[in-house]
């Protein structure tokens, strides 16, 4: 196994997550841990991650020195391989000019890290790699026993081996993806250099992260807000495999979800796995609430208030709870860090946003590490249903902020039954993809739900004119929207084609009585939001 010590960089899990990738299995430890738990720990290798911090101020965080003494590899990124310089007697300066993003190094002198693994070769044969660097210092001399093994114009020093004890140490972040060979280096790490077999799955995981709950609660009690998504629904998964009925779930319904929702959450939980399910139908609760206001920010607030007010009343029923179980996933922990030292800042899941710390709860985060593809491959060998786990995100309003307005629920009632047609016909269309002989075809969408990466239908509180059999209409008009991204702050409107449109418009005008006008929206991510409030 690997052990990463982490010196606080935002980006220290991606270091665990590349290892994961390659099938070893790591843990990630603060820089403060004891020279003792390091000479214990029983590591193949060692990877320093990088940080925000100077070796040359003068409380700055170094590496247990034992690190060095294990007679293990250590690969030291970023920071960690200024202080890897510092600690072993080289020298680091700071340097006159940040150097941030895109940059070309050229390997050195044939180390076993980077020897062969060029991304292009210059006219002067030099072998080049392009790689993602953040640094302000730079390492000036290198300690004893080391020699070159990367350089740049601005970082002569951005790369350092000592081949005899095994200690590799780049400038450049070889965790993050715009470095092209980062996935073969941190491979060449653990394989080659540290000997480590590739052994390590999810079935592992699993064990692993049911044994560190039991050893967490022991034999506690702990409640779950479930709301149906993906990251709540797999935390219920893994908690429940843990610690089975001391575990139990509170399942809200605001009467803003989607059509049959509840029924699938309940099947899935209560009926197939075995989970305590409490479902509390609180839709008139809602309903009343919002009743007359408008505007989206006031909606959401209510919405959030009430979520927060149900569930505190159905956990006041479970006294003998000591834990808060939440989905929160390691996305949710990096974008809330701010400026927490070690980026330990908890997000309060947007579901149970702001619970009081009068519940004196404790938090159980069994997600806290993995990546959403991570929690989703896990929810997969939990047994949680395949489209289940590859959903499309649902915003914790759910359908109140895709009513424009006032929610009533009779608009709601509508809303659910177009937006159920419009996704069974994405499922239910072909994704017609242009595909390469010879190419991996792995992630190619087969339909157009898949295709997409978010798609729901909103409901517009405005009536049109339309003519059905020999009759007028004045009813209300749905607006679809499709829309595909990477990560959600941009986005492009999808190009479904025309056929698939026509059909969902159709099924919905005669389908659900009360809409006779379906409208497509093609505004791009910016001008304008996913959402439509
Ligand atoms: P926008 O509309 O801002 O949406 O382009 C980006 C992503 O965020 C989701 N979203 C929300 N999720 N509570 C949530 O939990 C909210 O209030 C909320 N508003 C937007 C949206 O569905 C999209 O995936």
């Amino acid at each position: 196994k690997i052990l990463i010590i982490d010196f606080g960089s935002q980006v220290t899990q991606l270091i665990a997550r590349r290892v994961r990738d390659a099938g070893v299995f790591s843990e990630v430890y603060p820089y403060d841990v004891s020279e003792e738990f390091v000479r214990n720990y029983g590591a193949s290798g060692v990877i320093l991650s990088g940080s925000h911090n100077s070796t040359l101020e003068g409380d700055s965080p170094r590496a247990p020195q034992a690190v060095f003494e294990l007679g293990v590899p250590v690969l030291g990124i970023c920071y960690g391989m200024q202080t890897m310089a510092a600690q072993l007697g080289g020298k680091v300066e700071n340097g006159l000019v940040r150097e941030f993003g895109y940059a070309e190094v050229r390997a050195r002198n044939h180390t076993s890290l980077l020897n062969g693994i060029n991304d292009f070769v210059t006219h002067e044969g030099h072998g080049m790699l392009k790689v993602w660097m953040s640094h302000g210092d730079k390492v000036l001399e290198m300690p004893e026993g080391f020699k070159l093994m990367a350089s740049t114009e601005s970082c002569p020093i951005a790369g350092m081996a000592d081949e005899d004890r095994k200690f590799y140490a780049v400038q450049w972040h070889p965790e993050v993806t715009h470095t092209v060979q980062g996935k073969a280096m941190l491979g060449r790490f653990v394989h080659e250099i540290c000997g480590c077999k590739s052994d390590w799955n999810m079935p592992d995981y699993i064990s692993e992260a049911v044994e560190k709950i039991r050893e967490q609660v022991g034999t506690d009690e702990v409640i779950l807000g479930l709301s149906g998504g993906v990251d709540s629904s797999v935390a219920a998964a893994l908690i429940h495999r843990a610690i089975g009925d001391q575990l139990t779930c509170v399942f809200v319904d605001h009467g803003l979800l989607r059509l049959n929702e509840g029924e699938m959450v309940m099947d899935m939980f209560a009926k197939n796995l075995g989970v305590k399910v409490i479902r509390v139908d609180a839709t008139d609760q809602f309903m009343g609430h919002l009743a007359g206001v408008t505007d989206p920010e006031q909606k959401r607030k209510i919405i959030g208030r009430e979520f927060v007010e149900v569930f505190q009343a159905e956990s006041a029923r479970l006294p003998s709870a000591k834990w808060l179980a939440q989905g929160t996933i390691y996305p949710d922990v990096i974008e809330s860090a701010g400026k927490g030292k070690k980026g330990q800042t908890i997000k309060s899941h947007h579901n149970v946003g702001g619970l009081p710390e009068t519940m004196k709860l404790q938090l159980l985060e069994p997600l806290r590490e993995l990546f959403k593809d991570e929690v989703r491959k896990l929810g997969v060998a939990l047994g949680l249903p395949y489209e289940m786990v590859y959903r499309h995100p649902f915003p914790g309003p759910g359908l109140g902020v895709r009513i424009l307005g006032e929610v009533k629920k009779e608009y709601a009632d509508l809303l659910r039954r177009a937006d159920a047609i419009f996704i069974e016909e994405l499922r239910n269309t072909p994704y017609e993809a242009v595909v390469v002989p010879g190419f991996d075809q792995d992630g190619v969408p087969r339909n157009w739900y898949e295709a997409t990466s978010q798609a729901f239908a909103v409901f517009l509180p405005v009536k049109s004119v339309g003519v059905m059999g020999d009759g007028r209409t004045y009813d209300y008009v749905v607006a679809l929207r499709a829309v595909q991204t990477q990560d959600f702050m941009t986005a492009h409107w999808a190009h479904l084609p025309h056929a698939l449109l026509g059909k969902v418009s159709n099924r919905i005008i005669n389908e659900v009585r009360g809409l006779n006008r379906v409208v497509y929206d093609i505004s791009g991510k910016p001008p304008a939001t996913i959402e439509w409030e």
